[in-house]
């Protein structure tokens, strides 16, 4: 289990780029993103928010998509990937009232999340950190990792993903662009 702790403030290694509400409330507008290791003290160290979640078990990948996705993700934390996205999403009541088995029906037989995502390998890599179990405003925080060269693809891959119709049952998302300052 690997934690996420995400910090906005006015410092940090990470530059905000834009921050767009796609859904629901938005968050404070901050200029810099700090990724930690404690939430401890981050008010008093003048963050304007936190959030927090753990890395989990798989919910809804079979056991062949989770062997090609362990072959062919790529690692985080690249040298040349100076560009990431924090995207925190919340679904809604909806959603969790569904029974396993239609989540992942429409997870992926209807909305293709796994084989639309899998085209952008091996130029973004991703880590889902789950959050509603801590009773954070967000059920997850998604975070994404790739090159310049890439904000294109990603761009197209976050348009096809917000056109499925898992993404009926998103409430809440704010999608926040980063660049890399070491
Ligand atoms: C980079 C390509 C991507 C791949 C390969 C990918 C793959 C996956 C996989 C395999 C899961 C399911 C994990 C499980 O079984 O529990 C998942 C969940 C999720 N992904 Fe992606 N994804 C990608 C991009 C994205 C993007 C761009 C977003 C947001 C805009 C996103 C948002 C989410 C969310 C919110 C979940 C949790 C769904 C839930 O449990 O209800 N993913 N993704």
């Amino acid at each position: 289990m690997i934690k996420g702790i995400f910090l906005g403030g006015h410092q940090g290694q990470w530059r905000v780029e834009s921050m767009q509400t796609q859904r629901g409330e938005p968050l404070p507008a901050v200029s810099h993103l700090h990724s930690a290791d404690t939430t401890e003290n981050w008010q008093s160290a003048g963050f304007a928010w936190c959030l927090q979640g753990v890395t989990s078990s798989v919910r809804y990948t079979t056991q062949t998509e989770q062997a090609f996705l362990q072959q062919h993700q790529p690692p985080l934390h690249r040298p040349e990937a100076t560009r990431a996205a924090l995207i925190p999403i919340r679904k809604s009541a909806a959603w969790w009232d569904l029974a396993q088995d239609e989540r992942r029906a429409i997870f992926e037989e209807q909305s293709h999340h796994i084989a639309l995502g899998t085209t952008a390998f091996p130029a973004v890599a991703r880590r889902l950190f789950h959050a509603r179990d801590l009773g954070e405003p967000f059920d997850f925080l998604t975070w994404f990792e790739y090159a310049p060269e890439h904000v294109t693809l990603f761009e197209e891959l976050v348009g096809a993903l917000r056109a499925t119709r898992e993404w009926q049952y998103v409430e809440r998302e704010i999608d926040i662009r980063l660049h890399f300052l070491g």
